[in-house]
């Protein structure tokens, strides 16, 4: 069964002087059990849109969305999700333990359970030492870091989470990267959105792109970057005393002995011929791909033109 299922959702919202916002054009998608799906999409594209209606805050103009076969709807489908929402805020004169403690009994989970999973996640997110604070004293990555220990401390089977990565430090993106890598290898599925596709390299399964409420890619992470190969770095060893041109290139780099050419594709079997027949020594072929980002910026600039 898909974990996460949606199935021809649109979203209109009325804006200033009535004018209608198309803000999800037919979404298809599913996510499975045991997948860890990024949802990328520069701002304004309808990752939060889509990820209330899954939870149910929002209802769609039409279509649905299901959570293990549960209609988003009913309250029963939310049983066993995570959720991290878009800038949380929280009852703030409570502290972090309190409030992960209120969550945790809103799942019904028993005292001695809770107390352990809460002083793991507590831990876990580096909040053990301000556990007793009040939130209000906290910074904005600490806030963020609540928000993911509340969606954790049910242990639930799915985690929808509307950037993670959001206002925290170069540590706390790695922690929660690592974390998202811990609930892959439990078997969780994960959900989340992002418009940093350096997040999504990293630890995601599959990647769906949403540009202007419509979804524009979806596919595996290696796939996109198996077809981005756009040509190869050729480490050479050529003499110092030679100029720094061979098979009709100029070396795009020179240290000692070593130059650098870079060769695209088309060129590539030429070039690799000529380096064969004058017995030149190859130290190093670097692939050289579109990486996300430029994958994600070239669909960008698609949706911005077609839309
Ligand atoms: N309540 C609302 N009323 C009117 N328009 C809305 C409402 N909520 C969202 N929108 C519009 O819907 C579109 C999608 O917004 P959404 O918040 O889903 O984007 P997002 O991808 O989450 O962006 P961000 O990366 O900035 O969080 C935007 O054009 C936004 O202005
Ligand atoms: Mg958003």
């Amino acid at each position: 069964m898909n974990a996460i299922e949606i199935t021809d959702l649109c979203k209109q919202f009325t804006g200033k002087k009535r004018v209608r916002i198309d803000a999800l054009k037919n979404i298809n998608l599913q996510v499975e059990t045991g997948e860890i799906f990024g949802f990328l999409g520069p701002n304004g594209a309808g990752k939060s849109t889509t990820i209330k209606i899954i939870m149910g805050l929002l209802r769609p103009s039409s279509g649905t969305a299901r959570i293990l076969g549960v209609h988003s709807g009913l309250a029963a489908s939310r049983l066993r999700v995570g959720f991290l929402p878009e800038n949380p805020a929280f009852f703030d004169y409570l502290s972090a333990e309190e409030y992960v403690g209120f969550v945790g009994s809103q799942f019904k989970m028993d005292d001695g359970l809770l107390k352990r999973r809460s002083e793991d996640v507590l831990k876990r997110l580096d909040l053990w030492d301000a556990r007793r604070r009040p939130i209000r004293s906290y910074s904005k990555g600490m806030v963020q870091r609540v928000g993911l220990a509340q969606a954790l401390v049910h242990d639930p089977d799915i985690y929808i989470l509307d950037e993670p990565m959001s206002g925290l430090d170069p540590i706390g993106r790695a922690l929660v990267k690592d974390i998202i890598l811990e609930l892959k290898n439990q078997g969780k599925c994960v959900f989340f959105s992002t418009h940093i596709t350096d997040d999504v390299e990293k630890v995601c399964d599959r990647v769906g792109v949403i540009v202007r409420g419509a979804l524009v890619a979806l596919d595996r992470v290696e796939n996109i970057l198996k077809s981005g190969v756009e040509g190869y770095l050729v480490h050479l060893r050529l003499s110092e005393d030679v100029p720094a041109v061979f098979g009709g290139f100029e070396a795009v780099r020179r240290s000692g002995a070593i130059s650098e050419f870079y060769v695209p594709c088309p060129a590539f079997n030429s070039f690799m011929g000529t380096v064969n027949t004058s017995g030149t020594e190859v130290v190093l072929v670097e692939t050289r791909r579109r990486n996300l980002e430029d994958f994600f910026l070239s669909l960008v600039s698609v949706g911005r033109e077609s839309g």
